[in-house]
């Protein structure tokens, strides 16, 4: 936290000097609004899907819906612990913006988890796991650790999931919903990593270690963790492809190509070591032939 000999926190109105900066002054200057385009929402026929793929389809959205509840959270606990930390205002900026974005896309997916369902779908969370996900962030090493696990590596995974679905997704809403969430997630993730390119010169030795611990855990646990994909049975695996899921195999070479391309090149930029730890993680054969 940023704070002067006599404890008072010093706010100025001062940029990251990180390409947000400039984005930030587009924003501000009315030249770079993000306003949402409405959705086909009466487009969708679900006699024209096989019903195992609706099925999937279902279970992808309420996947999602879950995961983007939770995001409005992530995002507005970042966005106080940003403005705890006296950080500069494109990042607190973003940080809000993305919070009011993941509030929409957990709609739209709990509305398209309700379409493909047939019928209305409910969000059911476990009140105690959800307040402790909710819990204020503590510190700068805490935000900065939030930042790199739950933002940077997270929502980068997250484009690169949704490019892919949204490339092979041939029916209107679901295309139409998947660039909608695509189109902010990009954000997201551009928010994580310029705010550790921000943070990155301020952090000691130790600190940059214990960040760099802490995303090799992630980084040797992903593939494990992406290894199942929607797999449709033969009969409605071209209608599964429509909706833009994603079977096993397309999964895994998503989150191989991230990993390798984007992910560790930006954790090795920031000393993290990440591609030495790559090659040590865990792959979701062996965990599905124990
Ligand atoms: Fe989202
Ligand atoms: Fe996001």
């Amino acid at each position: 936290m940023t704070t002067s000999p006599n404890e008072q926190l010093e706010v100025r109105a001062a940029l990251s000097g990180t390409p947000l900066a400039r984005r930030h002054e587009q924003t501000l200057g009315g030249k770079l609004a993000r306003i949402p385009k409405a959705l086909p929402w009466s487009a969708f026929r679900p006699s024209e899907h096989p019903r195992a793929a609706l099925a999937l389809a279902t279970d992808f959205w309420m996947g999602l819906a879950r995961g983007e509840y939770g995001a409005v959270g992530l995002f507005a606990k970042i966005a106080t612990a940003l403005t705890a930390a006296g950080a500069p205002f494109d990042l607190v900026y973003a940080a809000t913006v993305a919070s009011a974005d993941e509030t929409r896309h957990a709609e739209y997916a709990l509305r398209m988890a309700s379409l493909s369902g047939g019928k209305e779908a409910t969000l059911s969370l476990d009140p105690a796991a959800f307040r402790a996900h909710l819990a204020p962030i503590a510190n700068d090493e805490e935000l900065d650790l939030t930042l790199v696990n739950s933002v940077a590596i997270s929502e980068t995974l997250a484009t690169a999931l949704l490019t892919a679905c949204q490339r092979r997704a041939s029916d209107r809403l679901s295309r139409s919903v998947l660039t909608a969430v695509l189109s902010d997630e990009v954000h997201h993730a551009r928010l994580g990593w310029y705010y550790l390119a921000h943070r990155a010169p301020r952090w000691t030795t130790a600190e940059r270690q214990r960040l760099a611990d802490a995303a090799a855990e992630v980084v040797v646990h992903v593939e494990e963790e992406f290894w199942i994909g929607r797999d449709a049975p033969r009969s409605a695996s071209v209608g599964a492809r429509a909706l833009g899921l994603l079977d096993s195999k397309s999964q895994r070479s998503v989150i191989d190509d991230v990993m390798e391309n984007e992910i560790l090149p930006g954790l090795d930029a920031l000393g993290f070591g990440a591609s030495r730890a790559w090659p040590l993680r865990r792959r979701g054969e062996r965990r599905a032939r124990r």
